[in-house]
């Protein structure tokens, strides 16, 4: 399971004011503020945090404090990379600290490169390390990937603890899939990374693909093999699956896969269908691992032309972008500049969906757009959706912050009113 960012302290990192906490709702968090106060660097972190993977800031110095939810697991922590110190470990160490919590259980975890310090119910012990896993080809650098807590079975407390997997408790509630997490960028960056030809076909590829095995006896799709790494899920990929009558060379998914269904919905297109092609096939144990990857998406016009996905238009691409994003990961998106080249009537529809799946959302904007779309009111602010405003101090300082009282209060009556929309209330506050 995925878990959601309660909160993140800022003790050390860049120039944001030291001490600076931000709270995050369950639902959409919106970041608001003028250019270069660090709405996009602020989404970086948050990301990063999120798919635990520091691999853009392992040549910093931080420290930053974070909390995750999931369900009844929590998870308190801190990061620490220092660099300077540490010249001859690749240039830096990372350490991790925190609190696991479970109902009444609550584990102590003290880890850096070497170990980590386990202390729960008065007892303690000493497991192998927390992190970091540092892969640079992968460009991963993993805090809490070994963080499998080898919990003593005799303790049926610490038993029902236990989750089944590879990953442990802590795994699982730390963990959320690499790369469906990583923000939209404010460009096509996003779309572009989507669509990649590369041939390097690794299961946590950014690029759009699948891997598929073939079931060693049936010698045909095993449905429960397929390998989501490559942002289709198996709610877009097995509907999908269930209507090939044999799969070769190309593997095609019709306009009713959802990402591709919201696509033609909102844009002027009739019909749509992802094309892979097969990269790789290789056999272990009489089945056989297939990989699809070389995305490609051909679209029907009204006119009946055709077009491929290169020539679509910036907003188009963005729109796509976030669509298949969102269907990747329907518990988490990160999603800088979401207005821009956004028509107001998506915009709209990506908002009703994010409230739909009860995605938590990380949005940022500079657009007025963006926020009048906002389901913000007294009900549901501070309780599903929240602001973060970023500021910059007369020295430089990056402030970022939640509404102080006083503002919220004042902004929550604008809204009450319903004369104001959120974005003029905002200005006329202040506060963008
Ligand atoms: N890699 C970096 N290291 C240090 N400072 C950076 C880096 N990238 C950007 N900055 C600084 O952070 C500021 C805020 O950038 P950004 O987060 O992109 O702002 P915003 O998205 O609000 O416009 C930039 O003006 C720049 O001074
Ligand atoms: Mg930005």
């Amino acid at each position: 399971m995925p878990s959601e960012l309660t909160y993140l302290r800022v003790h050390n990192f860049r120039r944001v004011r030291p001490g600076t906490f931000i709270a995050f709702e369950p639902q959409l968090n919106t970041v608001v503020g003028r250019n270069g106060t660090g709405k996009t660097t602020l989404l970086a972190l948050i990301s990063a945090i999120v798919r635990n993977n520091v691999h853009e800031f392992i040549h910093e110095d931080f420290e930053i404090g974070f909390g995750l939810v999931d369900g009844d697991l929590s998870f308190e922590g801190v990061c620490r990379n220092q660099c300077s110190t540490r010249p001859g470990n690749g240039g830096s160490e990372l350490l991790l600290s925190g609190i696991l919590r479970h109902g009444e259980l609550t584990i102590r975890i003290n880890g850096d490169a070497h170990e980590a310090q386990l202390t729960y119910q008065g007892r303690e012990q000493l497991t192998r390390s927390v992190g970091p896993e540092r892969d640079p080809q992968r460009h991963a650098f993993e805090l809490i990937h070994n963080l499998r807590l080898n919990l003593p079975d005799d303790d049926p407390t610490l038993r029902a603890l236990k989750m089944p997997g590879p990953e442990g408790v802590a795994g699982d509630v730390l963990r959320s899939k690499s790369f469906t997490s990583t923000r939209i960028h404010e460009g096509v960056e996003t779309f572009d990374e989507l669509f990649a030809q590369d041939t390097d076909h690794r299961d946590r590829s950014p690029t759009l693909g699948v891997t598929l095995a073939t079931h060693p006896e049936l010698g045909k799709i095993d449905t429960k093999a397929v390998a989501n790494g490559h942002h289709l899920t198996d709610e877009t990929l097995l509907p999908q699956l269930d209507k090939q009558t044999s799969i070769i060379d190309t593997l095609t998914l019709d306009g009713s896969a959802p990402p591709l269904a919201q696509f033609i919905e909102l844009s002027q297109y009739t019909d749509a269908r992802l094309i892979l092609t097969k990269t790789s096939a290789t056999t272990k144990d009489g089945g056989t691992r297939l990989v699809f990857a070389k995305p490609v998406v051909r679209f029907t016009t009204t006119s009946g032309d055709e077009l491929v996905h290169p020539q679509l238009s910036f907003g188009e691409k963005r729109l796509l972008a976030f669509l298949i994003k969102l269907h990747a990961n329907r518990h988490t998106i990160i999603v800088d500049e979401l207005a821009n080249g956004m028509h107001h009537s998506w915009l709209e529809r990506a908002v009703e969906l994010l409230e739909d799946f009860g995605t938590q959302a990380f949005l940022t904007s500079q657009n007025p757009l963006l926020l009048d779309c906002l389901p913000l009111d007294r009900e549901t602010y501070g309780r599903a959706h929240g602001l973060v405003v970023c500021e910059l101090s007369s020295s430089g300082e990056m402030i970022w912050r939640n509404l102080d009282e006083a503002e919220r209060e004042d902004l929550l009556r604008s809204l009450d009113v319903g004369l104001q929309q959120l974005s003029a209330a905002m200005r006329t506050k202040g506060l963008w």
